[in-house]
């Protein structure tokens, strides 16, 4: 077997994307190149990789081919609204910006904190559509024309919102570093209506971790606010 044609897709990646990937290689192969080799494999590869992640958010033509079920390849940054804190802001990204990267990078918000990037840490939690996400873990075109709430938009004007004053009354941070994503949550938490008992709030406040071991003035806050949010 020809090692340079044989080498698979990275499935395991591609997720909800691998079916299209494989078409579309097997489209490419046999009508441009009955001898792939591994560079146009892996070429053809990454320009379905970016079609896969784009098709819902590119211009309306694009969308029209991706929903017939057509490839379509997005070349280079794409235009997103993120709408963030009840701001539009256009911005051209490539398709692989990951919305925490956008917000942090693009957009000058830097209150959404990078803890370990990959979704363990909870530091860089938003509300999207009114829940919670972990920012890092997202791409920002998927976001395109969605509500993003963010640290910077939880006080009103001087007045902090009960989960902040909480945070503050019942010292609820040490270093700081992981409280704007322990916030985000918090108050998701409240609102999904799961802070009724400190155990509840430990379960549902679980994913977001605190190197200074706030945790049970975190709990103490949270239970204030819940009560103030009610
Ligand atoms: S930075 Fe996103 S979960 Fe840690
Ligand atoms: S207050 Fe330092 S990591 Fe939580």
């Amino acid at each position: 077997m020809d090692r340079e044609e044989a080498t698979p897709a990275p499935a395991c990646r591609a997720g909800p994307g691998a079916r299209t990937h494989r078409q579309v290689m097997s489209d490419t192969s046999s009508e441009a190149a009955p001898e792939a080799t591994r560079r146009t494999v892996l070429k053809a590869g990454t320009a379905i990789a970016v079609t896969s992640a784009t098709t819902t958010y590119a211009a309306p033509e694009q969308a029209a081919h991706a929903m017939a079920g057509q490839a379509i390849v997005v070349q280079g940054p794409v235009k997103v609204l993120l709408k963030v804190n009840d701001v539009v802001y256009e911005r051209l990204l490539e398709p692989r910006v990951t919305l925490l990267d956008a917000l942090r990078e693009r957009i000058g918000l830097t209150g959404t904190k990078k803890g370990c990037d990959r979704g363990e840490c909870g530091a860089c939690t938003v509300l999207v559509d009114g829940r919670r996400i972990t920012s890092c873990l997202t791409l920002a075109i998927m976001q395109d024309g969605r509500d993003i709430t963010t640290i910077e938009g939880m006080a009103d004007g001087d007045r902090l919102h009960p989960m902040q004053q909480a945070f503050i009354d019942h010292d609820g941070l040490q270093c700081g570093f992981c409280t704007p994503g322990q916030i985000m949550s918090a108050v998701a938490c409240v609102q999904e209506g799961h802070a009724g008992s400190d155990d509840e709030i430990r379960e549902w406040m679980s994913g977001n971790l605190c190197r200074c071991s706030c945790y049970p003035t975190i709990v103490a806050a949270v239970r204030q606010a819940a009560e103030g949010m009610s």
